[in-house]
């Protein structure tokens, strides 16, 4: 099929002029497909239709499109553009307005955001306890939206392990701290003598590597309560959960205890090798681990990533931390306010390609 048709029907059905405006673009990436030789940046897919690309042309795009792997395909976390709509006395609150985010394997990432950004509401959504109004949301192969209820409270039990900002929500206080933490396991299975030992082995692993052993036989009224956050983590530890999610573990705490808990979740992440994700306020935590994402409005709208770096002439380590903006799949992006207000940007800007980046320019040809 060499023979060109311009003007046919796109490849895959999909409408020629992508995606309409404010919806779902059609698939993903289609952005970043537009060719650039055609036209200013922007020039949607069927501009090219139009122009006379090759049918040869088109088919390749779409066998490209179809040979790439599916978006988060190798994350342990997948948002896909999450959307959580509340509906109070008939106000409609959009906690979560198409939120994308990748967590790999093993990470120890901090999220961080105002109030009200919406970050207890997507950690709720991960932990299994709510249902997003829209998108996708996948956690170590489980669809979150497909589960049913079965499903969903094994997925509590063992994918996903808990730690809440109020210290006494996280513990029975009527358990000491050694039943607290076989607890989640006694729920998980069923008795027997290997399976007693098992439990034995490791809830005096997970005392240890927190470090309350001391408190191991103490109700949590009998515990400071850093010492109840610790005793927290391991109980969401307990039954070896793939990710390990807390929402402002610290925010309890004073500063002192705060790292000692912050140490506790590095201790979880580095010998365990468990994925932890913290909402924090606590500028320490955030600046402690390799990557802080920010959530705005809730989206994810911009992520710092540090990593040390060695001066090759004094042999000096060094903290390099550099901020990125958030590229959705849609190909939009969040430019800072402070950016755009200092150059008087508002409504449109003009875009450049140039070989190594893109520029945007203040709209010069005034309000029209
Ligand atoms: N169950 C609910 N019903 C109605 N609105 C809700 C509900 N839960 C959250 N919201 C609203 O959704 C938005 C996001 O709330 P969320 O609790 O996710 O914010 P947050 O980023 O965790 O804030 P904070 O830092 O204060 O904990 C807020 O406007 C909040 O009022
Ligand atoms: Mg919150």
């Amino acid at each position: 099929m060499s023979d060109t048709s311009p003007g046919g029907t796109s490849p895959e059905g999909a409408p020629p002029g992508g995606a309409p405006d404010g919806g779902r673009a059609p698939d993903e990436g289609s952005a970043q497909e537009v060719p650039v030789s055609d036209g200013p940046v922007g020039t949607p897919p069927g501009a090219a239709l139009r122009a006379g690309t090759s049918l040869d042309e088109l088919e390749r795009r779409a066998a490209a499109r179809r040979d790439r792997p599916e978006y988060g395909h190798d994350a342990l976390i997948t948002c896909d553009r999450l959307v959580r709509v509340f509906t109070t006395d008939g106000v409609e609150v959009q906690a979560l307005q198409g939120l994308d985010l990748l967590v790999r394997e093993g990470e120890l990432m901090a999220l961080v955001g105002a109030s009200g950004s919406g970050k207890s509401t997507l950690m709720n959504i991960l932990a299994g306890l709510d249902e997003p109004t829209a998108g996708a949301a996948r956690v170590a192969g489980r669809d979150l939206l497909a589960m049913g209820a079965a499903q969903r409270l094994a997925y509590r039990r063992e994918v996903v392990g808990f730690v809440w900002q109020q210290t006494a929500r996280n513990l029975m206080p009527f358990l000491t701290t050694a039943q607290n933490i076989a607890l989640p396991m006694q729920l998980k299975g069923p008795g027997g003598r290997r399976a007693r030992a098992h439990r034995a082995e490791r809830t005096g692993m997970l005392l240890d590597l927190l470090e309350v052993s001391d408190c191991r036989d103490r109700t949590p009224q009998q515990m400071s309560g850093g010492q109840q956050q610790r005793v927290a983590i391991a109980v969401a530890l307990a039954n070896e959960p793939s990710v390990l999610l807390a929402d402002e573990p610290t925010g309890e705490l004073d500063s002192a205890t705060g790292e000692q808990i912050f140490a506790a979740f590095r201790a979880a992440n580095e010998r365990l090798g468990t994925t932890i994700v913290i909402v924090t306020h606590d500028q320490k935590v955030a600046t402690e681990v390799r990557r802080t994402v920010a959530i705005r409005d809730g989206r994810t709208s911009s992520e710092v990533l540090r990593r040390t770096e060695v001066d090759a002439a004094t042999g000096q380590e060094s903290q390099v931390a550099r901020e990125y903006a958030m590229l959705d799949r849609a190909g939009r992006l969040q430019l800072p306010q402070e950016y755009t207000e200092a150059l008087h940007m508002e409504h449109r800007v003009l875009l450049e390609l140039a070989p190594d980046h893109i520029e945007v320019r203040p709209d010069d040809a005034g309000h029209a």
